[in-house]
């Protein structure tokens, strides 16, 4: 018979905006106006990010669609993308993420993607330090991971090729 292989994935629940440390509160209100300048005609769905880089400066991203669907690129990816085309050196601590729909005000859940968790783990292991992931929850809560690692588990890294 086949052996089992659980694998235990730990996210801290923050039932209130209060739980957040104050640089978690700066990041998620950043995610939030990022939100904003997200170009969404085609989902009408808005999705904001922001990076807290080691030197306690902030970078923002949203999601940028296309006509071309698939030349679209996710919040999350167009933040780590710029801010690592910019700032090459710098370490990422926190990655914050929120989403709601146009014209509606109750921030969404904010899962990223495959892909987008794919590039976190990339860029944790290119600094080698744990990047901190911070995501809108339901209801007004907040899921925080440590690691990028707790949202990929058997990831592919460059360790593998
Ligand atoms: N989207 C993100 O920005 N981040 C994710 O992790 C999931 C999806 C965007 C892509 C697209 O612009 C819209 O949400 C609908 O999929």
């Amino acid at each position: 018979m086949a052996r089992e292989l659980t694998i235990n994935i730990k996210i801290d629940v923050l039932d209130s905006v209060d739980e957040l440390s104050a640089d978690e509160q700066k990041a998620m209100q950043l995610a939030k106006e990022a939100a904003k300048d997200a170009y969404a005609p085609y989902s009408n769905y808005l999705v904001g990010a922001a990076l807290l880089l080691e030197d306690g400066t902030f970078y923002k991203g949203s999601n940028q669609e296309n006509a071309a669907y698939p030349s679209g690129l996710c919040a999350e990816r167009t933040a780590l993308f710029g801010m690592s085309a910019n700032h090459p050196n710098k370490k990422i601590k926190l990655l914050a993420v929120t989403a709601r729909r146009r014209n509606e005000y109750e921030y969404l859940p904010a899962l990223p993607c495959g892909a987008c968790r794919q590039v976190m783990v990339e860029y944790e292991h290119k600094q080698a330090d744990a990047i901190s992931v911070l995501l809108q929850g339901p209801s007004g809560t907040y899921y925080r991971c440590r690691s990028v690692a707790d949202l990929l588990p058997l990831l592919f890294t460059k360790e593998n090729l």
